[in-house]
């Protein structure tokens, strides 16, 4: 197992479209267990595999609290296949946007659809908030960032301090 690199947004690949794995072999099992390891170093809740420069529609999430105990799950091919009309609004955060918060409103609950290692068709039901993080980590497969749906004024002081932080990292 590895720890990979984790992208920091302004970065152009973040911006991209995964695709979607043809199937589940070795290399994708080796993805999802260095983006868990990676996940965990952190640390971090969810990661999907564009941050870490890898276009392909992976996600791994563990939201257990407890330390000892680690509950880690993960898609191949995630597709919400159904959303609650009830919007909940949640802080949150993101490793490629690092120091950041933000209330986001999204649908309280939803139904994903996704290939398990054994690259079974599986559904699961999540809500709460298992079910904010699948949705921002189906984001990332998207190209988009919790930032995006922040005002344009918020949006913009995010991204100026994030650039900064880059610069000074060089
Ligand atoms: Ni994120």
């Amino acid at each position: 197992m590895s720890i990979l690199k984790i992208l920091k947004e302004p970065d152009p690949i973040l911006r991209k479209k995964s695709l979607p794995v043809k199937q589940v072999d070795k290399e994708i099992k080796k993805l999802i267990k260095d983006m868990l390891e990676t996940m965990y170093a952190a640390p971090g809740i969810g990661l999907a595999a564009a941050q870490v420069g890898i276009l392909k529609r992976v996600v791994v999430i563990d939201i257990s609290k407890e330390t000892y105990k680690k509950e880690p799950i993960f898609f191949v091919n995630p597709e919400i296949i159904w959303k609650s009309d009830i919007l909940e609004k949640k802080e949150e955060g993101c490793l490629s946007i690092p120091e950041h918060f933000a209330e986001i409103k999204r649908p309280e609950a939803c139904h994903v659809k996704y290939l398990d290692e054994n690259g079974k068709e599986k559904i699961l039901k999540a809500k709460g908030l298992l079910a904010t993080c699948i949705q921002h980590e189906i984001d990332h497969c998207d190209g988009i960032l919790f930032i995006d749906y922040l005002s344009k004024l918020k949006k913009s002081f995010i991204l100026k301090k994030l650039i900064k932080a880059k610069k000074n990292q060089k």
